[in-house]
């Protein structure tokens, strides 16, 4: 006897699916076309330290100098986690107060109730609705945040049970605004720094962001290095965008000294120590 291969009714109904959000997709800068995202050392203890943190409900700090790759990595690892438990504070204003972050979170956590007009009551409210969920708080660009800011999460932390995961991203100096502070630096679970590339790390990494760098020269990818980029991945991405710009305009497709040369004349040399 034969079966007609019919789909079979299932009593469950489809469990919906979480949504989407586009803000925790990892972007290249430039939306440089054809890069591809590298699976780092960096971007591996960048996921190691929030999925410990998240597992911990604990409050921790990546921190490391501009364009090494922390929100990107960051992102990486916010994909793997239920994107309703992530409250990211990605602030418009510079400089935030604890009356921004409230109201960021209130929004990030679609309180249906109405918006509550003292301090007081809304600190009330965070406390009451943080602990229903295993909420992850995202705080980067945490250089932007005074002592009153970490101080405000610091408290919401300590008076929620349970509590919520908080992960601070900043330069070097929110480390120093945190370590400032005892009460907070007590509380750092854990303090992950990230480093440039090392010349090593280019020679397998950048071959790998992006096709135009597929089979070339190493002494010429460490010249560009060594003269522009310094190991961060932000400045590989404008060189990337010259070079694949290089080769059309040259109409050639090889990545030689003269093309890397061109590249280094259009690039824009950035000295963070003096900016
Ligand atoms: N693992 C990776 N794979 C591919 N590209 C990457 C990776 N990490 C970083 N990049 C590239 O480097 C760019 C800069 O990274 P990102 O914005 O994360 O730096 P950042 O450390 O957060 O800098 P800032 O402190 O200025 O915010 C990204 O937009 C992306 O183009
Ligand atoms: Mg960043």
């Amino acid at each position: 006897m034969t079966t007609a291969q019919r789909p079979r009714k299932t009593s469950s109904t489809p469990k919906p699916q979480p949504r989407r959000r586009l803000d925790l997709v990892p972007q290249f800068y430039l939306d440089l076309e054809d890069a591809e995202m590298v699976v780092t050392d960096t971007l591996v203890a960048i996921k190691d330290t929030i999925v410990e943190t998240v597992e911990a409900r604990a409050m921790s700090l990546i921190y490391g100098d501009p364009g090494l790759g922390k929100t990107f990595s960051t992102k990486a690892a916010l994909q793997e986690m239920d994107p309703d438990l992530v409250l990211t504070l990605d602030l418009a204003r510079s400089n935030p107060g604890p009356k921004d972050l409230r109201e960021e979170l209130f929004h990030q956590m679609h309180l249906k109730t109405k918006m509550p007009g003292t301090p007081t009551a809304f600190d009330r409210l965070l406390r009451e609705a943080l602990p229903r969920r295993p909420y992850v708080i995202v705080a980067d660009e945490a250089q932007q945040y005074n002592r009153v800011s970490f101080e405000f999460l610091r408290k919401l932390w300590d008076n929620c049970r349970p509590r919520p995961a908080i992960v601070f991203i900043g330069s070097p100096e929110a480390y120093t605004t945190l370590q400032s502070d005892p009460a907070l630096a007590s509380r750092l679970y854990m303090r992950q720094e990230i480093l440039a590339m090392s010349e090593d790390d280019v020679l397998t990494i950048i071959p790998e962001s992006h096709p135009v760098w597929r089979g070339v020269e190493a002494g010429l990818l460490q010249h560009l290095d060594g003269d522009f980029a310094q190991g961060s991945f932000r400045e590989w991405a404008k060189a990337t965008r010259f070079a694949v710009k290089g080769l059309k305009r040259f109409k050639t497709d090889q990545v030689d000294r003269a093309l890397i040369d061109w590249v280094l004349s259009q690039v824009v040399r950035t000295d963070y120590a003096t900016a």
